[in-house]
């Protein structure tokens, strides 16, 4: 049998939408993504947490790159909105350069659970607007949506919003339907259970394509390691101030005089 090997950056993907069934390795499967972009992708790359959970991505609350870690009702709400408000910002930005895509840091709006977000009626009516917004304009400011669901039925996540995770990464599911609901065909129901199994498949749906891999799992040394070797990162000095702040306010109160006087100011 012939093994092929291939590799495609997920970090690029607009959007994604992780499902599976209860313990069919989501929150690892997110866990592997949000560690790697951080790690590994652009340096400057930000992040949005959204964990009600509180367990599943609490190690990154600390990040330098987390802009918001989100866990109870109203601060997910807010953290959504916040999204929403850098993609309008980020489009601002593009239009006053000409450009047609953002070529700033990405940010990753990370959902663990999103029936987290839609199973309370009031929560949900605030939610969908923002997710769907985010989903459907973010994609050319750089910011990208990834979504898990234990559940892909259309009231946990609607149809406007699914329609635009065009990466759907299917793990081993509870039932063909629900594996149709993921990536449009049967297979992921007859997936071992990672718990008894100790690996993970998935098949990952990119439009027409449609691939079967081995999800890794990352062992809570190597990301131990890992994040306090982020943690101590060396971060760019920035351009400016050049001088300490009192400093150069006291170069600009001796200087000032002398400028004014030979018409510099
Ligand atoms: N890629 C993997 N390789 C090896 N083991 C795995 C993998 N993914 C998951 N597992 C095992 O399965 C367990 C459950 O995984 P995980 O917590 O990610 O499931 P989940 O889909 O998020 O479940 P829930 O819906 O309950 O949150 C893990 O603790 C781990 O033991
Ligand atoms: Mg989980």
């Amino acid at each position: 049998m012939k093994v092929l090997n291939f590799y495609y950056n997920l970090l690029e993907e607009p959007h994604i939408l992780i499902a599976g069934a209860t313990g069919s390795g989501k929150s690892v499967m997110l866990n592997g993504l949000v560690f790697t972009a951080a790690c590994c992708g652009s340096a400057k790359c930000q992040f949005i947490f959204l964990d009600k959970k509180r367990v599943e991505l609490c190690q990154y609350k600390n990040l330098r790159s987390c802009i918001t870690y989100a866990d109870d009702d109203q601060q997910m709400i807010e953290a959504l909105q916040q999204a929403v408000d850098i993609i309008e910002t980020r489009y601002v930005e593009m239009q006053s350069r000409g450009q047609k895509k953002y070529t700033g840091p990405a940010l990753y709006v990370v959902v663990d659970e999103l029936a987290d977000l839609m199973t309370i009626p009031v929560v949900k009516k605030q939610a969908v607007p923002l997710i769907q917004r985010i989903s459907q304009i973010g994609r050319a400011a750089n910011v990208h949506l990834w979504v898990c669901t234990q559940n892909p039925l259309r009231e946990i996540i609607p149809t406007s919003i699914k329609c635009n995770l065009e990466c759907r990464i299917g793990l081993r599911t509870a039932s063909q339907q629900d594996s149709r609901n993921i990536i449009g065909v049967a297979g992921c129901e007859r997936f071992p259970n990672p718990r008894t199994e100790n690996r993970a498949n998935a098949y990952i749906r990119r439009g027409a394509d449609l691939d079967l891999v081995n999800i890794p799992m990352y062992s809570d040394e190597e990301m131990e390691n890992g994040l306090s070797q982020l943690a101590k990162r060396i971060v760019i000095a920035p351009v400016k101030p050049l001088v300490p702040h009192e400093t150069e306010s006291m170069l600009k109160l001796i200087f000032s005089p002398l400028l004014w006087l030979f018409g510099l100011k």
